[in-house]
């Protein structure tokens, strides 16, 4: 009986450790972590957000590569609410004029960013506490189940996972999303803020030093001072403003000097550098799409989705008041000042529902079976 007893207790011990090292749980900070040779990625249930990202620097120590906080409990409370490494959803980005029709009827959306609608208005999905529904060493699945008109102008019931897994210097990201009872407009990204430097830069916090290549992004949206599309699609002069396709090593702050930096992403001139959306054309299929790097630390950040372009964000809003994680920064008490990271967003063209010249209304409108997709991976190296 009692031998009997011992065996159980310990058939039991060992199916819990099985069932543990198949689905690791948070650790005391929260935080769930997976891995693979060369990467550990961290992510919390709250927007299905990517807390921190270890890649190797040029020295061989590790850098944590994306922006967050120590603290979990800070995501849900902090006013600024940048969206960090989050999925915003169920429509990302911008909707002009807050409207939008769907086979004729008119949907009125919350106008929470001037005249416009941004990442869907209230109860967006970056501000959601999402599903954990699988897990493992190297990879976790957090799912949404957003009801119909959980934000205003958004009928019908979206049903969303996104997977991050890690392999050999890579996390790949892949989403899917459905619409079972109507149609819906559904754009999805990954929002992730780059420091390759980690802040550690002695010479400088700001990104421009970061080197950014888009070999197949001749094109961008004209956007207008709101950062909403007007519907023109521009070609970038080599060496202008827009241009990170003619050179490999263009740095973020090659047109710093030039007067319409200053004000290059709207704001009556207030936002300078980049808020907008570059397109990819014939790009090979698997092709590394974006090359994001920096001398200091080394590392080299690559692309590769099967979206139709990326947004670009410099940062330009961050004021100051956002603390650094503890494995960033020099000094203790640095601060996330403007202009000194990147959101990098594989994503459909912004607004494209209100656009139809674009053709991309097959792409951002799902009804019953239908499923949106996407898989993008960023692979880490050293230059
Ligand atoms: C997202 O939803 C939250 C919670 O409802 C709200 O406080 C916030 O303003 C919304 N954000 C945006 C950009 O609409
Ligand atoms: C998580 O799952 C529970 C139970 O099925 C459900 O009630 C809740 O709405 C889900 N949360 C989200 C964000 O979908
Ligand atoms: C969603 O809101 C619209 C507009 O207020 C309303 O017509 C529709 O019945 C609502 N649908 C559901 C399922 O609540
Ligand atoms: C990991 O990546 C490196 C560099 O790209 C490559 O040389 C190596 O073969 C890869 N290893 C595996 C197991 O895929």
């Amino acid at each position: 009986m009692k031998f009997s007893t011992l065996i159980m207790a310990s058939l039991v011990e060992a199916a819990a450790v099985t069932r543990q090292s198949a689905a690791p749980a948070p650790g005391s900070d929260g935080k769930y972590t997976i891995s693979a040779p060369g990467i550990k990625a961290q992510f919390i249930p709250y927007g299905a957000t990517l807390t921190n990202l270890y890649v190797k620097d040029k020295n061989g120590n590790d850098v944590d590569v994306v922006l967050g906080y120590d603290d979990i409990e800070w995501y849900p409370k902090d006013p600024g609410h940048p969206v960090y490494n989050a999925i915003p959803g169920r429509y990302a980005n911008r909707i002009g004029n807050g409207q939008y029709q769907i086979d004729g009827v008119t949907y009125k959306t919350e106008k929470n960013d001037g005249d416009n609608t941004l990442h869907s208005g209230t109860n967006n999905w970056s501000f959601r506490f999402w599903n954990v529904t699988a897990a493992s060493q190297d990879s976790i699945t957090f799912s949404i189940v957003d009801q119909s008109n959980s934000s205003q102008g958004f009928p019908g019931r979206v049903e969303s996972s996104v997977t991050y897994s890690v392999t050999n210097s890579t996390w790949k990201i892949k989403i899917t999303a459905t619409s079972p009872e109507q149609k819906s407009p559904i754009l999805l990204t990954q929002h992730t803020y780059f420091n390759l430097d980690a802040y550690k830069n002695p010479a400088t916090p700001l990104i421009w030093d970061h080197t950014l290549h888009l070999p197949y992004s001749k094109r961008y949206l004209e956007a207008d001072q709101g950062a909403l599309p007007t519907g023109k699609i521009l070609t970038a002069e080599p060496g202008s403003i827009n241009d990170f396709a003619s050179k490999p090593d263009l740095l973020l702050g090659h047109s710093r000097a030039d007067p319409a930096f200053a004000g290059n992403c709207g704001a009556n001139g207030a936002c300078e550098g980049y808020n907008g959306y570059w397109l990819i054309d014939d790009a090979p299929k698997d092709a590394v799409v974006l090359t994001l790097a920096s001398a200091f630390s080394g590392v080299k950040a690559e692309l590769k989705t099967d979206q139709p372009g990326v947004v670009l964000y410099s940062c330009n809003w961050m004021d100051g008041s956002a603390s650094l994680k503890s494995t960033q920064g020099l000094t203790k008490d640095q601060k996330v000042v403007r202009s000194s990271c990147i959101a990098i967003e594989a994503q459909e063209y912004p607004d494209g529902i209100n656009h139809p010249e674009w053709n991309r209304l097959d792409k951002q409108i799902f009804g019953p079976g239908q499923t949106y997709s996407q898989e993008t991976s960023w692979t880490f190296g050293l230059l």
